[in-house]
């Protein structure tokens, strides 16, 4: 069982967005461990290697020539990996600050940009995989099987699936920031300017993840690397259920 989280007020998503969007120039320090993200060397090292390992398990996904839907792509940081990888990619994204980004780094590739609210959008067709990273934990309770439905909507039967995000880790967060109470669903995020926001973030245990996911007909294996990262790889099922919610 997790413990009962406090819906958010709807403004806090627009707060996010806003974040989101101021944050573009500097949003690949988090990545790369720079500034307020800088916890330490071995801190950074144990960072990069559990990327590897993700990035390990993704390729077992076998996608070039794939078309794959990457839900809040954000800079881009994983459309490149898609990429590398050779499938074909369309990225959708609320902020333009980061689709410019994504664009100056997969530029001279295939890729079709999308500005979208993913709280309101609706695919225009399905495809041979989705991916989202690092958004799943800032969609509150109250949101997420409208998130799941439409990860479910985007891929066809028998489709992938690769959800990543952050495990709880306090070192994985700013210097200046501090993790959500338990109950609560949303943190305040700071600028390197100073400015903040109020945001949400929701951790979910592995169980949590996969018994939502398998609600929706995502039939995922949810696995964490030793202290930074979960990750939900699977198929989409031949059968989507469609949930009253
Ligand atoms: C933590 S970042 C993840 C970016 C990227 N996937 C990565 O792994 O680096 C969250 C992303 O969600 C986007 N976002 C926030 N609210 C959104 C919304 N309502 N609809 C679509 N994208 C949104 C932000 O612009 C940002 O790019």
């Amino acid at each position: 069982m997790s413990t009962r989280h406090d819906p958010v007020d709807a403004s806090i998503l627009d707060e996010q967005l806003e974040y989101y969007r101021a944050r573009a120039p500097e949003y690949d320090d988090w990545f790369e461990r720079r500034g307020r993200f800088d916890r330490g060397a071995a801190a950074t090292l144990a960072w990069h290697d559990e990327v590897a390992l993700v990035r390990g398990w993704l390729a077992t996904f076998e996608l070039a020539g794939k078309d794959v839907l990457e839900l809040a792509s954000g800079t881009g940081i994983w459309t490149a990996e898609l990429v590398a990888h050779g499938a074909t990619v369309t990225a959708v994204d609320a902020a333009p600050e980061m689709l410019d980004r994504l664009r100056q780094r997969v530029a001279g590739t295939a890729i079709t940009t999308i500005e979208a609210d993913l709280f309101t959008w609706e695919p225009p067709r399905t495809f041979d995989a989705v991916a989202s990273c690092f958004f799943m934990s800032h969609v509150p309770d109250e949101q997420f099987d409208h998130f799941l439905d439409l990860v479910a909507a985007s891929v066809r039967s028998g489709g992938l699936v690769f959800l990543l995000d952050s495990a709880r880790n306090e070192l994985s967060t700013a210097v200046d920031h501090t993790l959500p109470a338990d109950g609560d669903q949303t943190m305040r995020r700071r600028l390197d300017d100073g400015r903040s926001f109020q945001i949400v973030k929701r951790f979910r245990s592995d169980d949590e993840l996969a018994a939502a996911c398998n609600r929706h007909g995502l039939i995922v294996d949810v696995r964490q690397t030793p202290q930074y990262f979960q990750v939900a790889m699977g198929v989409r099922s031949r059968t989507r259920p469609r949930l009253e919610h």
